[in-house]
């Protein structure tokens, strides 16, 4: 069998590869070809994560870069185009909800190679946001739709798809971290950092919808207040960081950083006190290690998350990050969260299977 995985941002590296390393293992005479995007493209957002999540070199590099929406995706479609006539696959893997997941998913089906899709049914229910077109579209075209939640197969339902093309295999980033576990809690990136495990906040930003726009600057001058009553560490992504070049982000305890690698980040995430984000992944990881997440958006697709009682959706607004010192005060360090079905680390091995099985 001969299977192609699409990547090309750091979120889309923590969910294949543990999807990689199943099906290379029940496949071993199989082949299994990487292509990169190149959609991210940082040493710090790329390969530190290849390195250090064992995925093997791509033998693509499709080097798109960055550019609006519609040119990364052309971009990315002609590149693929000659790849995958090359490589001839039986499949296209793809993970998540990406620019490099929608180009990937209409490159394979305009050349009718069934696709895969890796975390499919999360819907927001707003098209604003770039990843929920790519959502609806990586769903309407894959032929196998692994799922994460149970959300999930209402969404897909409502939208017409058959259940036949669903199923519901757990959480492939989750896999990843508990591979990782052992590996992430040695690394003490909060003593690195000078900062006392339990007792910071982390923070991660970077949605258009929150830094493209007015919204930065109040949301700057909030995590310095918030520096005041906690240490605050922001590693900041490469697009948040341009568009703070013109904002005032010099404050005692709020503590700007480059992009972590995944095992650092993940041990600053499982030591920190509280998290706030506006990130996918980070709403799961804090999940599953019972973290309180406060997410700073209008919505989520993750829902799953806040019915677990570990993330509160803030709302798209600052001024509410006021509010985490007593949110976190009036929570019962008493009160456990359970991670949800299937978040158990064996999620990339039902896919493997049930992809083996259709063979
Ligand atoms: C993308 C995904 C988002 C995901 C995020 C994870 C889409 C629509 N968005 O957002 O869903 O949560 O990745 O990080 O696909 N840049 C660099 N170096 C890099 C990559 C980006 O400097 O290695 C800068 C470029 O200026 C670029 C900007 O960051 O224009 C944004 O990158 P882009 O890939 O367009 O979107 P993200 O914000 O990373």
């Amino acid at each position: 069998m001969r299977i192609l995985y699409v990547v090309g941002t750091r979120p889309n590296f923590v969910k294949t590869a543990p999807v990689i390393g199943a099906l290379r293992e029940r496949l071993p005479d199989g082949r299994h070809a990487i292509v990169h995007t190149g959609q991210h493209y940082d040493r710090l957002m790329s390969e530190i994560f290849l390195e250090q999540l064992g995925v093997p070199a791509p033998d693509h590099m499709l080097e798109v870069g960055s550019g609006s929406h519609a040119a990364m995706t052309a971009r990315t479609m002609e590149r693929l185009e000659p790849v995958l006539l090359e490589e001839r696959p039986d499949l296209v893997v793809v993970p998540g909800d990406v620019n490099s997941t929608l180009a990937a998913v209409l490159t394979a089906v305009k050349l009718e190679i069934p696709v895969a899709h890796i975390e499919s049914g999360l819907r927001s229910f707003d098209l604003t946001m770039p990843e929920e077109v790519n959502r609806i579209v990586a769903d309407r075209f894959s032929e196998l739709l692994f799922l994460h939640s149970e959300e999930a197969v209402e969404n897909l339902r409502a939208e017409g798809i058959a259940d036949e093309r669903m199923h519901m295999v757990g959480n492939t980033m989750i896999d990843t971290l508990v591979a990782l576990e052992d590996r992430f809690r040695a690394e003490q990136t909060a003593a690195r950092l000078g900062v006392e495990p339990g007792a910071y906040a982390l923070v991660t930003l970077h949605r258009p919808a929150l830094v493209d726009g007015p919204l930065l600057p109040e949301t700057v001058a909030q995590l310095a207040a918030l520096a005041r009553e906690m240490p605050v560490v922001f590693p900041v992504h490469p697009r948040t960081r341009k568009m703070m070049e013109s904002v005032e982000a010099e404050h005692p305890g709020l503590l700007l950083i480059e992009p972590l690698g995944y095992l650092e980040f993940l041990s600053l995430l499982a030591d920190a006190g509280a998290v706030l984000t506006d990130s996918g992944g980070i709403q799961e990881e804090t999940t599953y290690l019972g973290i309180p997440c406060f997410t700073l958006r209008a919505n989520t697709e993750r829902p799953v998350t806040v019915r677990a009682g570990t993330n509160t959706l803030l709302g798209l607004d600052p001024g509410a990050i006021a509010g985490i010192p007593a949110a976190l005060a009036a929570r019962d360090p008493s009160e456990k969260s359970e991670p949800p079905p299937l978040w158990d680390g064996q999620a990339a091995g039902r896919i493997a299977d049930v992809i083996v099985c259709r063979r």
